[in-house]
């Protein structure tokens, strides 16, 4: 399998899916396929979009009407919420949402575009050994890897059954596609994004305008509660904001469950040498702490380690 390496991209195309919610396809070939092939969930690439034009003045958001014309000197890191490959092609998605002058710029990016990627870059999400339940717990944004991995477990792991909890602010921060009002707060096939690997969701939200009223932790805390399942059974795996993965390690500390969490910080470089996104670790068996690189030794840590 080739390695990471810094490739071009041709867009595929860029779609969006709600107010502020875009999915961008971007396909590889030759070394670049081969490299992207072997992406794992969790792992990202760094965009370079300083290239890519800015909106027309009415599709900019208010609120970025003065960073809007921010020059983009740094690439940006971006998950995969999907990967196939076939033949000497791989065809690589990212889900993304519009908070900035780079983000505002990869909306404008067309099928045919052509974009400089450095990836595959980091460590995703370990495999689990001997388990029954994978639960995926996603915050916003946090739900692009976690579809990645859906599939993933789906695909390579058929004796696990996955379950997830994605949560957000209110609806409007939901980057699924249907109409999320109508949602039921039961674990159920309701978001077509998990339902097509035949993973059940469920949702919830702060403002209780779709799901569960309430933070997605919440629905964790049910969910271990009503099916108690044995801690050597039951893997975790968690990406959104990092309040929401604090909470996240310490119900999953206090019963004893494996948990990884999918962190994320401001990154410069992406490739381990600027030394912008440190992480503060526990080091085992001792009071002292580390700092990691989120993006060499994460961004995916065991959440034991991680100092919230
Ligand atoms: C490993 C990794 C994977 C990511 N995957 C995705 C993804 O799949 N989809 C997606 O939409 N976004 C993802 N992000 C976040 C994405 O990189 C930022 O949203 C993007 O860089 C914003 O650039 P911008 O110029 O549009 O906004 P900026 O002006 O750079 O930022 C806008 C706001 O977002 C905050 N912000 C920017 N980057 C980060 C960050 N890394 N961590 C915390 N806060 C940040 C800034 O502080 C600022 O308040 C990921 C980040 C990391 C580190
Ligand atoms: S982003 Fe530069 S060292 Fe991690």
């Amino acid at each position: 399998m080739a390695s990471k390496g810094i490739f071009r991209a041709v867009v595929s195309a860029n779609r969006r899916i709600g107010e502020r919610f875009y999915r961008l396809g971007l396909d590889f070939e030759g070394a670049a396929a081969e490299a992207f092939a072997g992406a794992r969930p969790g792992q990202f690439a760094e965009l370079d979009l300083c290239g890519a034009g800015l909106p027309t003045a009415e599709k900019i958001p208010e609120e970025l009407a003065d960073s809007a014309r921010r020059k983009i000197l740094l690439r940006r890191p971006f998950s995969f919420c999907d990967v196939n490959s076939k033949g000497n092609k791989t065809s690589v998605e990212i889900l993304y949402c519009v908070v900035g002058p780079a983000s505002l710029r990869m909306t404008t990016l067309a099928a045919g575009d052509t974009i400089s990627v450095i990836g595959p870059l980091g460590n995703g999400f370990r495999m689990p050994v001997d388990r029954k339940w994978a639960v995926l717990v996603a915050g916003g944004m946090g739900a692009g890897p976690l579809q990645y991995l859906a599939k993933f477990l789906s695909v390579n792991h058929e004796d696990i059954e996955a379950i997830v909890f994605a949560g957000a602010k209110s609806k409007f921060d939901l980057p699924f596609e249907r109409r999320l009002d109508e949602i039921s707060q039961q674990l159920g096939f309701s978001l077509a994004e998990f339902a097509k690997y035949g993973v059940k969701s469920s949702v919830a939200t702060d403002d209780g305008s779709a799901g569960f009223a309430g933070p997605v932790t919440d629905c964790l805390l049910e969910w271990l509660e009503n099916h108690k399942p044995p801690s050597r059974e039951i893997i975790i795996y968690s990406c959104g904001p990092e309040a929401m993965l604090a909470k996240v390690a310490k119900i999953a500390k206090e019963r004893n469950i494996d948990c990884q969490v999918c962190m994320e910080r401001m990154m410069a470089c992406g490739i381990g040498v600027c030394q912008s996104c440190a992480v503060e670790c526990k080091v085992e068996g001792s009071n002292e702490t580390v700092y990691k690189l989120c993006c060499e030794d994460g961004p995916v840590f065991d959440s034991k380690e991680v100092v919230f």
